[in-house]
């Protein structure tokens, strides 16, 4: 058994907190895992706030995380320790019918359905505070010194790339290229719109330059994260705190865009970026919307074949997706480090929750 660090949320009303916990060895196909960093993604931020229930509580925050393999459990093949590695947010089983039809990112084992409780295959959990067990929100609970997963959750990732960089691939940078790459299949060319300027959205204003798209708009409501925004590849700026968005986009591109990509959360914003997508152009509503939320859009426009998409993790899947992310890194396709801006410490946990609250970074990374 391992003592370690950990940020849980067991209540709304306690908010995140930094405590002890102890981890069990690897069971078989198990990995124990050091961690080095984490970034706190706007789910972490919805789990926080109540606007997720995917996760049983008490949970162990974080989803987007890195370290170094320290222990592997009896019949572990792919993994050694010492060996660098992402956890991913989903291990597809291969064989249930929508692996089988080719779409596992869709996988609906019944591995999968625990590992979104925070639960192992056996539906127990390696994680305890107090001898109670924790739930690692969607299967990782990266925001912890320590962890067990399954080894089919780990991604081997290059040993000169920086842990707290290979961090951001897990969900943020997966999701937004993926929704580039896998959903909307943007092209040279094309004009886009990007909504939302977080982690995820800058990832998809990066995955379009990378796509050759002709004219990048994107909009946010904090001018900061805007900035950052033309750094990643913009070509246009709308700052929605003193602009009225359809207004502007509507004067940029007056024809309506090639896509657009809804990464705030909003369901009204997903049906006003529905009316400014060209005919036969995409919608792709890339966030998570609150539960209950509804979608509202005018049948007249979908009637000029505009199509509507959903994302989960940009349809990605990480054994695929992450070694290519990689690449795009190693040969400066894709600039992580403008991601990433300032580290906290777990120490600091609480602070670094609270630049992300406030967006004062582009994604907040917590080194362990
Ligand atoms: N579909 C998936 O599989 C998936 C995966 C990862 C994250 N997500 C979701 O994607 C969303 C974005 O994640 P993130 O980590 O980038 O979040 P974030 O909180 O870092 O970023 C959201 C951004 O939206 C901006 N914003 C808020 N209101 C706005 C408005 N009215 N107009 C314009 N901009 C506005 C904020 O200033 C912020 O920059 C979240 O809902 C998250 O839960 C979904
Ligand atoms: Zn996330
Ligand atoms: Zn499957």
């Amino acid at each position: 058994m391992t003592s370690a660090r950990a940020v849980i949320l067991s209540d709304l009303e306690t908010g995140p907190e930094l405590v002890s916990v102890t981890v069990d060895p690897p069971r078989a196909g198990e990995v124990h895992v050091r961690m080095a960093a984490s970034g706190i993604c706007g789910s972490d931020l919805h789990l926080v706030h109540g606007r997720s229930n995917v996760t049983f509580l008490p949970a162990v925050l974080g989803h987007e995380g890195a370290g170094v393999v320290e222990e592997v459990g009896p019949g572990v093949t792919t993994l050694q320790p010492g060996d660098h590695v992402v956890v991913a947010m989903s291990a597809p089983c291969g064989s249930c019918g929508p692996c089988s039809r080719l779409q596992p990112h869709l996988c609906e084992s019944a591995d999968r359905g625990l590992q979104v409780r925070g639960l192992m295959p056996d539906g127990t959990s390696r994680v305890h505070r107090d001898g109670s067990p924790l739930h690692p929100f969607v299967g990782c609970g990266t925001l912890a010194e320590h962890l067990v997963v399954p080894e089919g959750q780990l991604i081997q990732v290059p040993d000169d790339v920086p842990l707290e960089l290979a961090a951001l691939t897990a969900c943020g940078v997966i999701t937004g290229l993926g929704a580039v790459f896998n959903i909307a299949e943007v092209r040279p060319g094309h004009t886009v719109l990007v909504v939302g300027c977080g982690g995820v959205g800058l990832s998809v204003v990066q995955g379009c330059r990378i796509s050759g798209a002709a004219r990048i708009v994107a909009v946010d409501a904090n001018p900061a994260r805007l900035a950052v925004a033309g750094r990643a590849g913009a070509t246009d700026l709308v700052d929605a705190s003193n602009e009225d968005m359809s207004e502007a986009v509507a004067r940029l591109v007056p024809g309506g865009v090639d896509v657009a990509f809804e990464v705030v959360g909003s369901a009204a914003l997903v049906g006003e970026l529905f009316d400014l997508v060209r005919p036969g152009g995409t919608c792709v509503a890339t966030a998570s919307y609150p539960p209950g939320s509804e979608l509202s859009i005018k049948p007249q426009s979908l009637f000029w074949d505009r199509r509507l998409r959903g994302c989960v993790a940009g349809n990605s899947i990480p054994r695929r997706d992450i070694p290519k992310i990689m690449r795009l890194y190693q040969r400066g396709a894709l600039d992580l480090e403008l991601l990433a801006g300032e580290r906290w410490t777990l120490d600091s946990v609480l602070d670094a929750f609270a630049a992300a609250e406030q967006g004062r970074v582009p994604r907040a990374v917590v080194t362990m």
